[in-house]
């Protein structure tokens, strides 16, 4: 069946304007004017709201062994939270241990992803380990399809490399032509304050952040830097929380070298000061790096209306409060890390981004979808809205007033980061590929519709 989206106000990252969207199968095939609804079409009236591309989230965790416990998010359950929220596709990171094979870590990755995804997909290869074994499955698994590596400086002992494997890493990436995105912080700083901490009896939340200071943060984007400028590989910093960090890495932007920019939606929102929430609260807003003080959230704002961050993620990796986050009571280094926002990364964005006016809509759209599409090989089958393009679209209805709560959620997750924070706007009508997936907060899709999105290396 066709789909017709009628006097919608199409916003990509660089065109504005009123039209109707055509499609046929599982692709935009017409934009145009008052376009005559065909016989048997599906027709979505759009006057009054935006039509975005399809928002893509390029850092989530799902399937999760991590920290003792795994994410408690499945495919299904992120999927459907996905699309409801507005995100269409999400790049998932593979994480094996040291013990594992990464062809088989690919493979059970995609295992899990694969008719089990209402969403797309993609991965990001984690390589926790460099030695011929893996060096010949990196080669494979790029060859499958996964155009991106991860690779972690922090994790010390579990997915951490050591400066030999990350010089490897970054050389193979740069011979196939693959960009690396990477955890950085400084591993060995990290576990001798955390010794120092717990040894002074500091084992609370707040001392999570005591543990990883932002040049704890700058130091390891720093170290990345010097590799990436001896190989000459394209390098993506993930979650970028501070000023500090951001500076280094801009700075060998400034200089040419390849490095890309990712912050989070809790670095704009949340700080320092929820991790120091009492009765163990505080728990629910440990991740790493850690929130900053509130000072680094417009430094944030400001680099991503000007570019100098490129994307905008989540890093969503869900662990329930009861049980889990439970576990570092007495001693924070054992708390899960993570701050789950998969659903409400879009409209908390368009919210304290759009309607307060920090940024533009279309930055919204580069920051959130387009960018990620062009930097991971993904553009423009999505990202953009045009005639060729997967008809993955979001009928946004800026009008909309809400609440976020763990009661209404779709995560799998017992509690919310952002309960009983307004929102401004939702999608009203989200569609994956030529159908719909998500109708005003409710998921009414096909459950296992989701595909593997192979990605080109060579993109840039
Ligand atoms: O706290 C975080 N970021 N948890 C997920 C794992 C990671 O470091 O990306
Ligand atoms: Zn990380
Ligand atoms: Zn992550």
């Amino acid at each position: 069946m066709s789909l017709l989206i009628r006097q919608g106000e199409i916003v990509t990252g660089s065109e504005r304007y009123v039209a109707d969207i055509f499609c046929e199968g599982e692709t935009i095939t017409r934009i145009d004017t008052n376009i005559p609804p065909p016989p048997g079409a599906e027709i979505v009236e759009a006057a009054g709201k935006y039509v975005f591309p399809g928002f893509i989230d390029p850092h989530v965790h799902i399937y999760l062994p991590f920290m003792g416990t795994f994410a408690k998010d499945t495919h299904t359950t992120a999927s459907k939270a996905a699309l409801v929220g507005g995100t269409t596709t999400f790049i998932e990171m593979i994480c094996p241990s040291r013990a594992d094979k990464a062809l088989d870590a690919f493979e059970l990755w995609l295992g899990k992803a694969q008719g089990h995804s209402a969403c797309d997909f993609t991965f990001h290869m984690g390589a926790v380990r460099f030695d011929d074994e893996t060096e010949r499955d990196l080669r494979e698994i790029v060859k499958r399809g996964v155009a991106s590596f991860k690779i972690f400086l922090a994790y010390k002992g579990a997915l951490g490399v050591t400066d030999e494997e990350l010089y490897k890493v970054l050389r193979l990436a740069k011979e196939l032509g693959v960009i690396t995105t990477a955890h950085c912080e400084n591993a060995d700083l990290i576990a001798e304050m955390q010794k120092k901490l717990l040894a002074e009896g500091k084992t609370g939340p707040e001392f999570h952040y005591w543990s990883r200071p932002p040049y704890v943060e700058a130091a390891g984007v720093h170290h990345l830097v010097a590799f990436a400028a001896a190989t000459g590989a394209h390098v993506y910093i993930v979650h970028t929380s501070c000023q500090g960090a951001l500076s280094v890495a801009n700075g060998f932007a400034s200089k040419g070298g390849n490095i890309w920019v990712e912050t989070l939606i809790q670095y704009l929102l949340c700080d320092r000061t929820d991790a120091e929430k009492p009765d163990f609260e505080g728990a629910k807003f440990v991740m790493s790096p850690p929130l900053r003080h509130k000072a680094n959230q417009h430094v944030l704002w400001n680099a991503l209306r000007t570019g100098a961050v490129a994307t905008l993620a989540t890093d969503h990796a869900p662990f329930d409060f009861k049980g889990q986050k439970e576990m570092g009571r007495g001693d924070f280094t054992k708390i899960p890390n993570g701050i789950p926002s998969l659903e409400d990364r879009i409209n908390l964005y368009f919210t304290y981004g759009v309607k307060c006016g920090r940024i533009d809509l279309h930055q919204f759209v580069n920051t959130s979808s387009a960018n990620a599409a062009k930097l991971f090989g993904l553009f423009p089958r999505k990202g953009a809205i045009q005639p060729g393009a997967d008809a993955d679209l979001v009928v946004y209805d800026p009008s909309y007033r809400g609440k976020i709560s763990a009661q209404t959620h779709h995560m799998n997750l017992d509690y919310n980061a952002f309960e009983g924070v307004n929102i401004e706007g939702r999608p009203h009508v989200v569609t994956v590929r030529g159908k719909i997936a998500a109708r005003d907060g409710q998921f009414v899709g096909d459950p296992s519709r989701g595909q593997f999105l192979k990605r080109e290396p060579n993109h840039f």
